[in-house]
């Protein structure tokens, strides 16, 4: 493992040579541990020998936000050990025994085979254990789909700010472009190396049919490798979807394989403790959607408040019933899509939406749909020139929300504050957790019209 060392005094030399001895990498040993060495330097885990060391808990906090690993030795009294032990982070005593020396080394071969998650460590450096333990058994929803009767209306917009607004708040997120008309997702996270796509995922497995079945594990640890993770937020693993030259690729034609291969992703995300946000394209029909629809437990439906959006979201939604129906019954049907679908108006001027909404249900009733669907999210409009500089620019971080918790740009706080208020309907901790990072605006809004 690629180790950056922090520490001048005796002890640090020696664990140098075991460190080395061990087959590590020590990439450098320095006294003073700041932010910038995180660009300075390429390295997986930092090993912090506290009294010979300048560093502060901040530092290492930005350094499990970047992914890194973090062990520290400390003396009893010393805060970085009472910081380690507040937030799970490994902490040895100082000067270390030769058993602690050798625990050391067990915890970074066990932190190499994945038993030591960054996510994980992540999210307690950045939330504390109890906040982070609260928030992972408090998900409501976990398999989300993110979709809409319209195009161009925001899904993407809004699966990726909800994915990373979920990620930076400390919970494990797979975000999954099942846009089966090429989403784009690669693109709005700016990924230039990925692991596999979602074409590349369907071919493997049509492949691999006929050839012995695979045990559930070994499956779902296959889907986890296809996600790939930013190297910048280790609590979001994405696969990117279909490019144009894809859609008409054949294995698109296997239906059950699609549809095992989606709901795989769902599990895989779900069995390891995480939140697996698909983007959804239009068209129910296509095979793609129709399986990442079925299998959800939420499905978002992200439309603007105006007419056309409307019209489309009344037929979308009666389709889905009566399709349902032939299977479930008209009850069942009602039952299934009322309890799953979460409204997301997107790009609200003022209050618009609320007259907007009446149409809607008004057009449902019509239609003898008895649906008591609220709004779920009320998403403001932003400014074009951050809506644009959050999918065109170079840096990742200009993507909304994240923008929002690195800037602070007041144009983006009613944004934020009302993801993480649809955010909630999944996962109803999240707004304890993004208080804590600061995605959070200060001063919160008064409750919302439908909020509950
Ligand atoms: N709340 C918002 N405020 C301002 N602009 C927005 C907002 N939400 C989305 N947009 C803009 O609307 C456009 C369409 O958004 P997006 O690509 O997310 O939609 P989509 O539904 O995924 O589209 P497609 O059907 O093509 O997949 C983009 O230019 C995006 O920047
Ligand atoms: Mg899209």
């Amino acid at each position: 493992m690629q180790v950056l060392l922090l520490g001048a005094g005796t002890v640090t030399s020696r664990l140098n040579l075991q460190l080395a001895e061990q087959g590590h990498a020590v990439v450098a040993q320095i006294a003073a541990f700041t932010q910038q060495h995180l660009d300075l330097f390429d390295f997986r885990a930092v090993v912090v020998v506290s009294p010979e060391a300048s560093t502060s808990p901040e530092s290492l906090v930005q350094a499990a936000e970047r992914g890194k690993l973090i062990f520290v030795i400390a003396g009893v009294g010393d805060g970085m050990s009472a910081w380690a032990n507040g937030v799970g982070v490994p902490a040895l005593a100082y000067p270390p025994s030769e058993m602690d020396v050798n625990k050391l080394f067990e915890e970074m071969r066990r932190a190499e085979a994945g038993n030591l998650a960054a996510d994980e460590q992540y999210r307690r450096a950045v939330l504390g254990s109890d906040l982070s333990a609260r928030l992972q058994s408090g998900m409501a929803v976990r398999k989300i789909a993110i979709t809409s009767p319209k195009g161009g209306t925001g899904k993407t917009t809004v699966a990726v700010n909800l994915a990373v607004a979920l990620a930076l708040s400390g919970i494990t997120t797979y975000l999954v472009d099942a846009d089966g008309n090429a989403g784009a997702l690669q693109y709005h996270l700016r990924m230039e190396r990925v692991n596999t796509t979602m074409i590349g995922l369907l071919r493997r497995e049509v492949a691999k049919a006929g050839r012995g079945v695979m045990s559930d594990v070994a499956s779902g640890a296959a889907y986890l490798n296809a996600f790939t993770a930013l190297e910048n937020l280790p609590t979001l693993r994405v696969l990117p979807g279909l490019i144009t030259d894809d859609l008409g690729d054949e294995v698109l034609q296997q239906e059950d394989k699609v549809s095992e291969v989606i709901q795989g992703l769902y599990e895989a995300g779900v069995a390891a403790g995480g939140v697996v946000i698909m983007d959804v394209g239009i068209n129910p029909a296509h095979v793609v959607h129709r399986a990442a629809l079925k299998a959800a437990e939420g499905i978002a439906i992200v439309i603007k408040p105006e007419i056309p959006d409307l019209a489309e979201t009344r037929r979308w939604i009666a389709r889905m019933i009566r399709s349902l129906a032939h299977v479930v019954g008209r009850n069942s049907a009602h039952e299934f899509i009322g309890s799953r679908v979460k409204l997301c108006y997107n790009q609200v001027v003022g209050d618009g939406f609320k007259s907007a909404h009446k149409l809607l249900q008004q057009a449902l009733s019509e239609e003898q749909i008895e649906l008591a669907l609220i709004p779920n999210g009320i998403l403001p409009i932003v400014d074009p020139r951050l809506a644009a500089q959050a999918v065109n620019s170079d840096r990742r971080e200009d993507i909304l929300v994240w923008r929002y918790k690195k800037e602070k740009l007041e144009e983006l706080g009613p944004f934020a504050d009302a993801l993480l208020g649809f955010a909630a309907h999944f996962v109803p901790a999240v707004r304890e957790g993004s208080a804590r990072i600061g995605l959070l605006p200060n001063a919160r809004k008064k409750r919302g019209w439908f909020r509950r």
